[in-house]
């Protein structure tokens, strides 16, 4: 299956309330032919909007990161946990979490990205461990299934607590040091 068609299925999907209340559908963005994965959580007003993930102020933010360590957007596909905006920006609940899952699971089947980047606790406990901390598992690397995974703050949450920057800047370093070690080496 190509992402294209998946994305056509996720179109008519219906298997949580969020279908009805997003603006549009956010699938994902970037390269399909990458070995990079960004995942985030859920999209948010501006993405609802423009059907692209991460392009408000926490994309901005993540955009800066990015350009910091050298990571050319364009060259990565980043998508989220969930492909609909839940009311009010508030966290995906289990269920809908749970009826999303199956979306990203196939994203990563076809994507077969070799290093998956968890942005936030959400999408760090659904891919990498259910009791992932951020404050004490962030930059960590992890080997799952043969794919190398690693978590680091969300942005927004940044936004909310500047304090962390330091020590994401710190994640996105190694971040980009692994996708050069992980691409290198097979
Ligand atoms: N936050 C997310 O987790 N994903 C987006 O796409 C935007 C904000």
């Amino acid at each position: 299956m190509q992402l294209s068609e998946l994305r056509n299925i996720c179109l008519k999907c219906t298997d949580c309330p969020l279908h009805a209340t997003r603006l549009n559908l956010v699938f994902g963005s970037g390269s399909e032919n990458t070995d990079v994965l960004f995942v985030g959580e859920a999209p948010g007003k501006n993405e609802d909007e423009t059907g692209t993930p991460f392009v408000g102020l926490a994309g901005q933010l993540l955009d800066l990161y990015l350009e910091a360590v050298g990571i050319a957007r364009d060259k990565v596909y980043i998508t989220n946990i969930l492909k609909c905006r839940p009311p009010m920006n508030r966290d995906p609940n289990p269920e809908e979490q749970a009826a999303c899952m199956k979306y990203l699971d196939r994203q990563i089947e076809i994507l077969d990205p070799k290093i998956i980047v968890c942005l936030g606790r959400i999408s760090a406990q659904k891919l990498i461990d259910p009791n992932f901390r951020v404050t004490q598992d962030h930059g960590k690397v992890y080997r799952i299934d043969g794919r190398t995974l690693m978590g680091t703050y969300h942005p927004a949450a940044l936004l909310r607590n500047p304090g962390c920057k330091g020590d994401t800047l710190r994640d996105f370093e190694k971040i980009a040091e692994t996708i050069k070690g992980v691409t290198e080496n097979g």
